[in-house]
This record gives C-alpha cells, structure tokens and sequence, in this order.
C-alpha cells in the first residue's frame, strides 16, 4: 500500500511537468548517470522528494541543502532603477543558488551533508566566493509597469506579450518581481540551450522585456 501510494505521488509528480524525462534528458539537470548521486536516488530526486521535503513555498517538495550565502553583494548602477525594491534572492533564486553559487555540494540532498562535488566554474554564479551577485543580471526586484515607464527603456510587463502565451508579468515574473527563473527554465520545458525560456538569436529574450 506505501509503495503504491508512493508510486502515484511520483506519478502525479511527472505528470504535472509537461514531457517529464524527455525534457530534462540529455540537459545539463539531467543527473541520472551522475556518479555522486546515490543509485537509487539519481534524476529528479537530487532537487525534489516525496517525502520529508525541505519547506520552501517556492518549489514543492524541495530535497537539496540550501545556499549557506547569508548576504550577498546585490546588483548595483547608476542607472538601475530598481535599486528601491531589490533584496536578498528571493526563494525562487535561492533554489538554484543552492549549487550555483558554489558554496554547497550538488550531493547534498536527501539529508547528506557531506558530499565534495562541487558545480564546475564555468556554471558557478556569484564569483569566486559564490556571495557576489553584482556582476550578474538583477535578480529580486519589482517589474512593474511603473519601473517600465520611469526608466523608458523596458516595456510593461502586465500588457506586453512574452511570446510564451501570455503577459511578462504572467510568464516571466514571480509575484511581479525578477528571479533566475524568469529567463531559465530548470526543466528545459522549452528546449532551448541554457535552459532559457526562448532563443537569445539576435538578443530575442532581452528584446521581450527591453525596449532598446
Ligand atoms: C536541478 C533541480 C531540479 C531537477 C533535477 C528537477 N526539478 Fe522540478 N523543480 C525545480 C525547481 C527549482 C522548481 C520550482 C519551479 C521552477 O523554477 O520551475 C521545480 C518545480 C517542479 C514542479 C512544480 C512546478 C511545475 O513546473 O510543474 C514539479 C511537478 C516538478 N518540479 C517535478 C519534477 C520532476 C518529475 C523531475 C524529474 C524529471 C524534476 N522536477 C527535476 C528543480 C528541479
Ligand atoms: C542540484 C543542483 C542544481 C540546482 C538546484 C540547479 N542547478 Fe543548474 N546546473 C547544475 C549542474 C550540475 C549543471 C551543470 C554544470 C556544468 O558542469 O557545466 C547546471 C547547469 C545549469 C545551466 C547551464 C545549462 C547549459 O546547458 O548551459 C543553467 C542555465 C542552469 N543550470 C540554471 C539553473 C537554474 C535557473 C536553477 C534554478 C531554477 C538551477 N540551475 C538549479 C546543478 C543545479
Ligand atoms: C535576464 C535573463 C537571465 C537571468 C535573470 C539569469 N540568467 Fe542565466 N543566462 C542567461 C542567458 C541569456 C544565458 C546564456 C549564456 C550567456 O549569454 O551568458 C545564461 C547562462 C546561464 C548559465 C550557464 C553558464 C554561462 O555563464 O553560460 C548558468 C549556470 C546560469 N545562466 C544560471 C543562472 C542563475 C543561477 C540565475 C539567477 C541567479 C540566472 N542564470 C539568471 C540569462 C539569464
Ligand atoms: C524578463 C525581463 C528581462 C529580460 C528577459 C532581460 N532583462 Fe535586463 N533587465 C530587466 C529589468 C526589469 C531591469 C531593470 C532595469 C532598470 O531598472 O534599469 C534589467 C536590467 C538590465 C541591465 C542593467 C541596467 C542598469 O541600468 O543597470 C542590463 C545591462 C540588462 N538588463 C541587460 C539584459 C540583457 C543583455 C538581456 C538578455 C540576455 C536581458 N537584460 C534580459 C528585465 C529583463
């Protein structure tokens, strides 16, 4: 009866993802031959889990050890305009901070607290420390219209089309504001190389949003 209630719960699970495997196969999150993951562990399991999950409202049933970054160095210009309302990485972004920003080991889920396998440089966000975001594009700001029209160079989110089916604000922002997510997407659902949301071919994806 556990294993049966177990298998529907996994069942659901994959059928909410549109595509499932076939999407996640052969990207860079596809873990399943990964050989710091547990046998019987591999795949899905590294980010989620069916039981006993860590409780973050921003993914449901969350298995991997979360950044140990307290602060970072947020993004910062003369001419950013959300200075006003950027934080520290929202939850969203906190998840993939998890193991891009380098300072947890990708075996660390499911409990373990001990693994030495790092995410390589080349994919790391936030510098050699992994706690500097200032380099990087903002993240866990508001994209308001309001941002849109006092900085004139972006289009505003709730009427203009993402070309993903619906608004900016509807497709591409959590709760109004800006994640790694809302140009990523960590089950390649689009099938787009670097897991993006759409084509960056002639700058496409920056395009969407801004107004240049
Ligand atoms: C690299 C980590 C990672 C892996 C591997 C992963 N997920 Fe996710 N998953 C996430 C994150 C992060 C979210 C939160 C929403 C988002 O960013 O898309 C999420 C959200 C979800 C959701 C709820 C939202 C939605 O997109 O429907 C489901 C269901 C899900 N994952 C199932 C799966 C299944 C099934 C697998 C294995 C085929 C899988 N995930 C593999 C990171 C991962
Ligand atoms: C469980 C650890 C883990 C989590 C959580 C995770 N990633 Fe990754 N990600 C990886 C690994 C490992 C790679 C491969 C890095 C390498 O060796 O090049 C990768 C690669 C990527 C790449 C590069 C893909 C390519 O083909 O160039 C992107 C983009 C990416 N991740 C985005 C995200 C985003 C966005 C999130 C959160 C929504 C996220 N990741 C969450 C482990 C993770
Ligand atoms: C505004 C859009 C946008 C946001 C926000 C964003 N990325 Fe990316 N990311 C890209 C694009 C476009 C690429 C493709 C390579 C490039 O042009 O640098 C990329 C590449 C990557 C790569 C592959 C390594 C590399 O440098 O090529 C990783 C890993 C990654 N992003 C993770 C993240 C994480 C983690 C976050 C949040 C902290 C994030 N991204 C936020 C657009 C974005
Ligand atoms: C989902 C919407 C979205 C996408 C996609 C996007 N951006 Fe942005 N970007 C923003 C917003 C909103 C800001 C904040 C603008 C401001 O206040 O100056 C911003 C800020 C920036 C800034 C800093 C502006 C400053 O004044 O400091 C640069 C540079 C930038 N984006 C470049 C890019 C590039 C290059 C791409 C494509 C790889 C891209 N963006 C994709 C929404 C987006």
């Amino acid at each position: 009866m556990k294993k049966f209630r177990l298998l529907i719960v996994l069942w659901v699970l994959f059928s909410m993802v549109p595509g499932g495997f076939s999407q996640i196969a052969g990207t860079a999150h596809d873990f399943s031959t990964e050989s710091w993951a547990p046998l019987n562990n591999r795949g899905c399991g590294v980010c989620h889990t069916t039981h006993q999950a860590v409780n973050l409202l921003s993914a449901p049933l969350w298995n991997h050890e979360t950044t140990v970054v307290a602060g970072y160095t947020l993004y910062n210009s003369p001419t950013f305009d959300g200075s006003s309302t950027i934080t520290e990485p929202g939850a969203s972004s906190k998840l993939c901070l998890s193991c891009h920003d380098g300072t947890v080991a990708l075996e660390n889920f499911g409990g373990t607290t001990s693994g030495t396998n790092y995410i390589n440089p080349s994919a790391r966000i936030g510098g050699v420390a992994g706690n500097d975001l200032s380099t990087e594009h903002p993240i866990s700001f508001d994209y308001t219209d309001a941002l849109a029209i006092s900085d004139g160079g972006l289009f505003p989110p709730t009427t203009t089309n993402s070309g993903l089916g619906n608004t900016i604000d509807n497709d591409m922002l959590f709760s109004s504001r800006m994640e790694c997510a809302s140009c990523h997407d960590v089950h390649n659902r689009y099938g787009v190389s670097h897991l993006l949301k759409m084509s960056n071919v002639n700058s496409e994806l920056c395009l969407t949003c801004h107004n240049k």
